[in-house]
């Protein structure tokens, strides 16, 4: 049982496979928070809390204990304005104008399955692996109730939380914040972990002490943007990537968001974790429901174990369809090979050189619509330029078809350039504030996805491109951040709910046409990774991970992204050299050994490759193909994270079986006269003998573990090496 409830104590325990959750209703009916983290093999843990008269905090009129005070006690979910003065969940405004509400507990009920969020993204159950706990709580002045829901999936040691507002009085009251998560983390010395960045430089690890201070990782660009991801990670000062109490939180959402970490005046941290607050504000009328986006938590002993479980459960229980554990196609992009400059013959001219080599699928990128010969046009316009496809979109897609390939298209729906006809034909349906001129991203505006003509018009216009086109594969693509938020549809008391039903709008889209169209791969992308969340992954089982190509760059970036993400669903490429970002000059096989942990293609002009290049990346596909199900269904190991300045990056993939394993090796550059690197492998048998490829000679598990492997000194410039290991 995964979920178990004490009537007796009124104490609720959630058990996955190694860790326990678990929470107590008091005797005056508020929701603590007990314990969360290692097993603790049924032992009620109310027994660690201390509780004291702490001077200043106040205490509930019915409690008539100084020692009980919510600005003290651990909780489940808080209150607001009733004297809990550390970050909260929720914020509401009452009829009368008060900003008080004070949660009491008034049921719960526990059922087998996960619940289920109604036009959000959310971790599903594949038959018989989840139970539902959900605990409702009611403030008895203002009618407002909220149910707390748990999903336990006791195998994936994942625990999902989501909150449902409901107004059960006459009278509206407006949310002004409203968190999926609330954790009270016990007593330690506590790290934080997030991934920080910009455009070309997302998802960059940055480890901090948590402070006496209120910590906020957040976005108000409408997306959750490449500056800071809805993932954090709160461990042991101590934790390394092998050991140490280690909670990941990841907010299943692709809007704005809130993570905000408090370390308190009893030195235990608290964790909230929600949409977004700035600019939010819902009218909940009486009658109304109001549902927050879902919260996975997962507890890990180590950084590469909570990445493994957060790594199974996206690949198993949030990205849907055919493609989630199946052969993603090898694919070549033309945005790198030729930009806006696209022509029929061009790109039938790189989709032979591609198929040559083994590539599988062609992908049209940006340039090929009506008036796109720049990005200050064409937006809302999708159907193709006749002077650069002459004989339509359908004859490329039967062109390259015709050479065994699968064909692609990219588009940006959520997008409009003013240079338009769809703007000529709605100015209304871009956001912007009436009288005031819009700011301008890449030289466009955001289509009001909160509208459901918008939502319809943009079904009808890539639905049609899908079937005329017979795409294999979308790029879904999003370049600039939100601002000037205002709908012309909605009233001015609700323009306060338009970032939210923004993304109700984009995942409602994507839910009818990835349904409808289930043999067609999405790829998600923000300019890059400004959109890399698992809200998202539920609708696109992978997500360009960044529009920084150059391999050495990637390091970083793909290896940030890899604490919550997996190599499946970041898409990676190999480019040119020079690099067209930083200028760059790296061998192909770096670029490849890079690109290949990840949704693998290229994206450059494949006819200036010479001959030698051309057969290097014959055999980079080969490989790709052959070890494409370690790569993307294996355990990844992080061989070098946490070091400073060791001047390499190393990792490695271990299939589930223990059976294979690929190393990866890449130099950050040349050191004469330093020794060789040393690297102690991980995850392998240790009783098991290994031959490795490349060295044609056989070493024991632990010998490989214990001893490590050993790399040449390298020479040259950003040298890499890779070795493939198969149990004998
Ligand atoms: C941003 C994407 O990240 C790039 O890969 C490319 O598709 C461009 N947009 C096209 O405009």
């Amino acid at each position: 049982m995964s979920i178990s409830y004490n009537g007796d104590k009124k104490l609720f325990t959630l058990e996955t496979k190694s860790s326990t959750y678990q929470m107590q209703v008091d005797e005056y009916g508020f929701l603590r928070h007990l314990y969360y983290g290692r097993l603790v093999n049924g032992q009620d843990m109310s027994y660690i809390f201390n509780y004291h008269d702490c001077g200043f905090s106040g205490n509930p009129y019915d409690v008539g204990n100084r020692y009980i005070s919510l600005d003290t006690m651990p909780q489940e979910y808080t209150s607001a304005g009733v004297g809990d003065y550390r970050v909260r969940s929720v914020a509401a405004v009452n009829a009368d104008g008060s900003r008080c509400v004070s949660f009491r507990y008034s049921g719960h009920t526990i059922e087998k399955g996960k619940y289920g969020l109604p036009g959000l993204p959310a971790v599903y159950d594949n038959g018989g692996e989840a139970m539902t706990l959900t605990i409702m709580l009611a403030d008895a002045v203002t009618g407002l109730e909220v149910k707390l829901y748990y999903g336990v999936f006791e195998e994936l040691d994942i625990i999902t939380r989501a909150v449902s507002f409901s107004n059960s009085s006459e009278k509206t009251i407006v949310l002004e914040k409203a968190m999926s998560l609330c954790l009270d983390i016990s007593y330690g010395e506590w790290d934080i972990i997030h991934f920080q960045g910009r455009h070309c430089h997302e998802r960059i690890i940055e480890r901090q002490p948590a402070g006496h201070c209120v910590t906020k990782i957040s976005s108000n660009r409408g997306i959750s943007s490449h500056q800071h991801n809805p993932f954090v990670i709160i461990c042991d000062h101590e934790a390394t990537e092998t050991a140490g109490d280690c909670f990941g939180a990841m907010l299943m959402y692709s809007g704005n968001f809130d993570a905000e970490i408090e370390l308190t005046q009893l030195e235990n941290v608290r964790l909230v974790m929600g949409i977004g607050t700035e600019g939010f504000s819902w009218r909940l009328n009486p009658g109304e429901v109001f549902t927050t986006p879902e919260a996975v938590l997962c507890y890990a002993d180590g950084l590469t174990q909570l990445s493994h479980r957060l790594h199974r459960a996206i690949k198993d229980n949030i990205c849907r369809g055919k493609f989630k554990r199946a052969h993603r196609p090898v694919l070549i992009n033309s945005w790198e090979a030729m930009y806006f400059n696209v022509s029929e013959e061009k790109c039938y001219a790189l989709a032979k050189e591609a198929a040559d080599l083994g590539i599988e699928l062609f992908v049209l990128d940006d340039g090929w619509f009506h008036d796109r010969n720049y990005d200050n046009a064409g937006l809302g316009d999708w159907y193709e330029n006749k002077e650069k496809l002459p004989d339509g979109l359908k004859s490329l897609s039967d062109k390259v078809h015709g050479l065994g390939m699968l064909f692609g298209l990219w588009v940006e729906p959520e997008m409009v350039n003013e240079d338009s006809d769809l703007f000529r034909a709605h100015p209304e349906w871009a956001l912007s504030v009436p009288g005031r001129a819009p700011t301008l991203g890449r030289g466009q505006l955001v289509l009001d996805m909160s509208r459901q003509d918008v939502v319809d018009f943009l079904y009808e216009a890539i639905s049609r491109l899908i079937r005329e086109g017979k795409l294999d594969y979308i790029k879904w693509d999003f370049n600039r951040c939100m601002c000037d938020i205002y709908s012309h549809e909605l009233p001015a008391d609700s323009q306060g709910e338009v970032f939210h039903r923004y993304v109700l709008g984009l995942y409602s889209l994507l839910e009818r046409l990835t349904s409808e169209f289930p043999d067609v791969l999405f790829e998600g992308c923000a300019g890059g990774g400004g959109r890399f969340d698992a809200g998202m992954l539920y609708y696109t089982p992978q997500i360009w991970c960044s529009d920084d190509t150059d391999p050495i760059e990637r390091l970083r970036i793909q290896e940030g992204t890899s604490f919550a993400y997996p190599v499946s669903a970041m898409g990676a490429h190999v480019s040119a050299s020079p690099n067209h970002q930083t200028g760059r000059k790296t061998p192909l096989e770096t670029r490849g050994v890079v690109a290949m942990s990840g949704a693998f293609g290229y994206e450059l002009d494949l006819g200036k490759l010479t001959r030698d290049e051309k057969d290097e990346v014959r055999m980079q596909v080969e490989m790709f193909r052959r070890d494409e199900e370690l790569i993307h269904n294996g355990l990844l190991y992080r061989l070098s994270s946490l070091k400073k300045n060791c001047g390499y990056s190393a990792w490695q993939i271990v299939s589930e079986d223990r059976s294979k394993s690929v190393v990866n090796y890449v130099a950050h550059e040349p050191k004469p006269n330093s020794w060789a690197t040393n690297l102690k492998l991980r995850g392998l048998d240790p009783d098991a003998l290994y031959f490795i490829e490349e060295e044609e000679m056989c070493f024991t598990g632990s010998s490989l573990m214990g001893g490590g492997y050993t790399f040449l000194r390298p020479t040259g410039d950003y040298t890499s090496y890779q070795i493939h290991l198969r149990k004998v």
